[in-house]
Order: C-alpha cells, then structure tokens, then sequence
C-alpha cells in the first residue's frame, strides 16, 4: 500500500506515545496534555501561530526524559519509576511534599527506600540541576530535525520550571518562564490529577498549586473554562484529535523523508542505554545496505530504514537499570526486555503514518522455527524486509559493545549468524545481504566539526557516561589529556552535557565506534 504524505505530527505522536512509556506515565497521556495544552491556548485567545508553539511543546513535553535515563537507574536504580515519582512532586508546598518524601523510592522496596529519600535530598540540588540541563540540550539538538517551532523548543527547556522560581535549572520566576512552558505546566498537571481522580480533583489540584508551581492567571483561565477544555478529552480517539487539532497548515512529509524525523526518536530511545548509542542508526545502516544489495526497490528500502530506525523504540519501557545491567537478568526483568518488541508494535500500529512499519519493526525478534519474541510467528509469516532487519539487528548488536561483553569484530560476528543460519532460525540469504553490507561499510577519515581523530575517541567514550579518569586509563593517556580533550571538543559541538554529546555523536553517526 503506498502511501502518498505522512502527517508529521502522526510521527510526533508516536515519539509522546514513546515518551509516556520512558516516563511510567498512562499510554496517550502525551496526547491529552497537548489536547488540553491547546484548548487552554484557544481559551486565552493565543492566535495560531502561539497556538501551534503550545501544541508541539505539549506533545512533546517530555522529549528530553531519556537524557539522564542511565544516570538516574544508577542513583535511584529504576529511571521509570523515578521519573514518574519525581513529575508529581511539589517542592513549594511542604505539607504536600512531605507525604511524597514518605512515598519516594518505594519501588525500592521498604529497606532500600529511605536511602532513596536521603540521596535523593542530598543530590537534587546538583545532580538536579545537570539533569534538567541535559533536557534542554536534548530539546535544542531535536528540536530543528522534528520542525519544532523555536518557541516550543524553548518552552522544552523550561519543563522543569516554576512560576515561583523554585524549579530546576535557571530558577526562572513567574513570566521570566515562556507562556508556552507555563500553559504546558498547567496541562500536565490537570492531565495527571484528571487520570487519576476525575474532573473535579483535577481543578483541585490546579488551584493548590496556583501561584506555586503554576501561573494563577493561567489555572483562572483553565478553571473558568474547564468544561470546554476537558471537553477536548472526550474523543473516542485522541490520536485522532490531536492529529485534527494541529494548528495552522499541517505539515506533512513523504515517506522517503520519514527517516528524517525517525531518526530523533531512534536517537530518544538510544539514550536509554550507555551501550545502545547509536545502535538504530547502525542497523538502519546495515539493512539498507543489505536491502540494496538483495535488489530491493527505493520505496521498500525507505520504509525499511524507517522500521530500522524506530525497531527499538518499545525499549522506553524498560528501565536503563535493565539495559545497563553486566550480568544475567532475572525471570522478571527477561519478561519485560521480551516486551519491548510488543510496544514498538503498539505504538506503530496506532500511529496511520507508520501503521505500515509495525510489521516489520515489532519483529526483529522472530525467528524462522517460531523461537523468537514477541508473537513466536514462524518463518512463513515473516516478510523479506523482517527477515533483512532481523539479521542485521544481530550484527549490528554482535558488533557493538554491550555491559556483559566486548563488540565481537565483525568476522566473528559472520561466524554466529551462520550458526543462526544453520540452526533454522536466522533467513539465509538476509545474513548473506547483512554480512555483505558490513564489509562494505567505508571508513571515516573526515569528522565533523573538524573535529580530530582522537577527539572523536574521547566524544564515543564520554558519550557513555565515562568518567575522565576511566577514559584516561582507555585510551592510555593522562586525564589532564582527557580534560583539554574534552573542552576543546565541547566548544566544537557547542555542547556541555554527556547527554548533548551523545546526540551529537549520533546526529552525525560516530556512534557505535
Ligand atoms: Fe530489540
Ligand atoms: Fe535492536
């Protein structure tokens, strides 16, 4: 089925839907805040191009959450849960803040739970602070390559922001914070407490935090027209909605520049894992060469770059303590890494303008005899392009460093896919393709940025978090080395956070090295 445009914010929807699932929020909870977002917007008289700033900053509200993923399953050894504990907190009032301290950490467990609390105090103010920066610089690097208006990318940056200057990181204090960040504070507020408890809980919510966290103007506004802005969420299909309450002319792009935009929530997703950097972009590499190579058409090679690139994305709803982990996984943990293809699926298949991916996406973990994940399908269901992704996929992985193993050099990896081959589980003549493609794979001799051989060592490793002693002793040399590395390749890439030079390395394709 050819499909003639895609409406981009079909693809933006399916990044919000991937986001809810990296934040432990509600499926389509993205989609109600940008429903909401939008109708508080017209009920304040924005004209529509205010309108569409808000819209896009709604939607993609927490765009940046996968930044500081792998840092904070460290800390606090569930990044989801986290994430999802750390949203609802209300750091000016503290009657309400103290029940939530008494909750914080719980998913611990009631031994671990009041370290939770104490690092969590202990750490906020700084760890805090480089967090909400990395989602910033996370915002500012996707932001052009989803067509984000500039004023929605600001407001990206002030998520964490409160109208009475006690959110992260500039403090910033009532109007200092843009009119899209604070009608987007207000609509995620109002969406959580309406989820949860129902219309009337929600306006309670909104007017104890008025003046607080939120702009009293803004919640009176809200208050005033609750009725038509609830109204919004009784759509029987919110992506729908959200879709036909686009602001302005839609945009729209054809599927051979789908990869384009796919390419920022490979990029979200990536970031999930210290040793997933780059890894969609890598496959997505890898089969369209291979696809080249097997005599596909362009079309049916676009749309299997753009399954690559997305293959991953159900990965959001695990945490990074699982991808993060250098030994075995337990029972629970091996369930949930089994999901991830059943959430690429899901979220695909909801979302028309990538509806024809899901097939080919979702099962990259199939096997021919029926022993793969997430349907157990056989051989026979599966199509050429699931059959091209799923070999290069384990290259791509056999290839790549992982916390429980070295990358295995590529003729190594050659050997056990021919075992999967043998073994009736990997399609023959996909891993021909997929090991073909890799040995075609030129090297990089000019960087960009000018950047320099050696800085791009230094960007890979930093890129996953190391510290500058740890990539001292990598690369063998001084960590006072390392430093000046480091400055001069931070004022190159105009970046100051490990997560902005991970996006970085992988906008540009340096990751996996
Ligand atoms: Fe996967
Ligand atoms: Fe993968």
């Amino acid at each position: 089925m050819a499909i003639s445009t895609i409406r981009v914010s079909e693809v933006l929807a399916a990044l919000s839907l991937t986001t809810d699932l990296a934040t432990g929020m509600p499926f389509e909870k993205g989609l109600a805040t940008c429903l909401v977002a939008t109708a508080l917007a017209d009920e304040i008289g924005l004209d529509s191009a205010d309108c569409r700033v808000v819209f896009h900053a709604a939607l993609l509200g927490a765009v940046g959450c996968t930044s500081h993923a792998t840092e904070n399953a460290a800390i606090f050894g569930d990044d989801i849960a986290f994430e999802t504990a750390f949203k609802a907190l209300d750091f000016g009032d503290a009657e309400v803040f103290g029940a939530q301290m008494a909750q914080f950490g719980s998913w611990a467990g009631p031994e671990k739970q009041p370290k939770m609390v104490a690092d969590f105090l202990r750490l906020a103010p700084t760890t805090g602070a480089v967090a909400a920066r990395s989602v910033c610089e996370v915002s500012k690097a996707l932001g052009p390559r989803l067509g984000l208006p500039e004023g929605s990318v600001t407001a990206l940056s002030e998520v964490y922001e409160r109208w009475d200057g006690l959110g992260i990181p500039d403090h910033e204090h009532g109007d200092e914070i843009s009119l899209p960040a604070r009608i987007l504070h207000v609509a995620e507020q109002a969406v959580q407490a309406h989820g949860a408890r129902g219309r009337g809980a929600a306006v309670s919510e909104l007017q104890r935090r008025s003046g607080g966290h939120l702009d009293p103007d803004l919640v009176s506004a809200f208050v005033k027209g609750a009725d038509t802005v609830f109204g919004r969420l009784d759509s029987p299909d919110l992506l729908a909605a959200v879709v036909a309450a686009e602001p302005g002319l839609p945009a729209v792009v054809v599927p051979s520049e789908r990869d384009r935009l796919c390419l920022a929530l490979a990029i979200v997703v990536d970031l999930k894992g210290r040793f997933l950097l780059g890894h969609s972009a890598h496959v997505a590499g890898l089969s369209d060469r291979a696809g080249e190579l097997s005599g596909m058409s362009a079309d049916d090679r676009a749309r299997l770059r753009a399954a690559a690139l997305l293959h991953d994305i159900g990965r959001a709803a695990v945490s990074s303590s699982v991808w993060d982990r250098p030994g075995p996984l337990g029972a629970g943990d091996w369930e949930r890494v089994r999901l991830h293809a059943y959430w690429t699926d899901r979220i695909l298949r909801r979302c028309p303008g990538l509806a024809d991916l899901a097939d080919i996406a979702s099962g990259h973990h199939e096997r021919l005899d029926g022993s793969g994940y997430h349907r157990g399908c056989r051989g026979r269901d599966l199509s050429a392009a699931a059959k091209l992704l799923a070999a290069a996929d384990v290259f791509a992985a056999l290839t790549e460093d992982r916390p429980y193993r070295p990358a295995h050099s590529p003729g190594a990896a050659a050997s056990i896919i021919a075992e999967e081959v043998a073994g009736g589980r990997l399609d023959r003549d996909a891993c021909a393709a997929v090991v073909e493609a890799a040995g075609l794979r030129p090297p990089r001799r000019q960087w960009p940025n000018d950047l320099t051989d050696r800085e791009v060592d230094v960007l890979r490793l930093a890129a996953r978090g190391m510290s500058n002693r740890k990539i001292a002793g990598e690369l063998v040399v001084s960590e006072r080395t390392v430093g000046h590395h480091l400055a001069h390749i931070y004022d190159k890439i105009g970046r100051r956070t490990r997560a902005g030079a991970a996006v970085f390395a992988m906008e540009h394709g340096l990751l996996p090295g």
